[in-house]
């Protein structure tokens, strides 16, 4: 049986197609196997609101949906029922973090528990990473991960709608921008380009595009390049923006991948 499964922290949250009998036997397996999971959960849906937020019900193991996920020496409280987390970001959260330079300032649009600011923060500790958030409880776990993270003085947190709350004191302002929401990437991006000083930086794309079974680098390629066209073309941007680098994150579905697009603006 092809079951998808996904750890976070002590949960294992596991998806599939199969039968019941099946799913039970899975699940039974990995938490006698695997001493660290202790909670299973079944992701009944796609996630598809705004929020991100899958979702999750109990299926097997103890009852304690309140988890820590450690990643590359940072810790995040949260619980995956209530906010968006996923552990197949791990590698992008560095891959950006490595990029940034000392004293930069940075805003993360979409922070959820503040995984990508918090591995910035703990990378470049002179940087500064406004973080918004509007999903009330992501935030409050942000709030808790940044105490337990010890970036205080660097990951900045805002709860509310990035949309007004960029507008309202962020333009002209940052260096480099993340945008880890491909739902809202096109939408962002003419605010995103306003918040940077000069309308001059970095930004740090993320989208979502159809890339059928046979995909390649000259796909996610091609769909960066095309959906960037799109969004210029329709919001009649002209700024010379240019695309740095692309790669593949993780598959959203089958045919739907969840791809970076590092952009820079001069
Ligand atoms: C895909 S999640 C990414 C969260 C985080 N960057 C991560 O990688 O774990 C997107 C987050 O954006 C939040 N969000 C959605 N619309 C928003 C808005 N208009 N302003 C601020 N946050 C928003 C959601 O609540 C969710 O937590």
């Amino acid at each position: 049986m092809n079951v998808i499964s996904e750890q976070i922290g002590h949960i294992l949250i596991i998806r599939s197609k199969g039968n019941l009998k099946d799913l039970k036997r899975f699940a039974e397996e990995q938490l006698s196997k695997k001493k660290y999971i202790r909670t299973v959960l079944l992701q009944t849906n796609k996630v598809s609101n705004e929020e991100r937020v899958p979702s999750l019900r109990y299926f097997m193991g103890e009852k304690k949906f309140d988890t820590i996920h450690r990643e590359y020496g940072c810790k995040f409280y949260l619980n995956p029922a209530k906010v968006f987390f996923s552990p197949r970001l791990s590698f992008e959260r560095q891959r950006i973090a490595s990029k940034v330079q000392e004293n930069e300032k940075i805003i993360n649009f979409f922070s959820g528990v503040g995984p990508f600011s918090i591995c910035i923060a703990r990378k470049k500790p002179s940087s500064v990473i406004h973080s918004i958030e509007l999903n009330p409880v992501a935030y409050q776990y942000m709030i808790k991960n940044i105490e337990a993270n010890k970036c205080k003085n660097n990951v900045i947190p805002y709860l509310g709608d990035a949309f007004e709350i960029v507008k309202k004191q962020f333009i002209n302002y940052a260096d480099r921008i993340i945008l880890p929401l491909p739902m809202l990437a096109d939408r962002a991006l003419s605010l995103a380009i306003k918040a940077l000083s000069d309308e001059k930086g970095t930004i740090h794309w993320q989208i979502s595009g159809y890339i059928g079974k046979k995909e390649n680098k000259n796909d996610i390629e091609k769909i960066a390049k095309e959906r960037l066209e799109k969004v210029v073309r329709e919001n009649s941007l002209t700024n010379k923006i240019s695309i740095q680098f692309t790669r593949k994150i993780r598959s959203l579905s089958p045919n739907i991948a969840h791809i970076a697009v590092d952009l820079t603006v001069n």
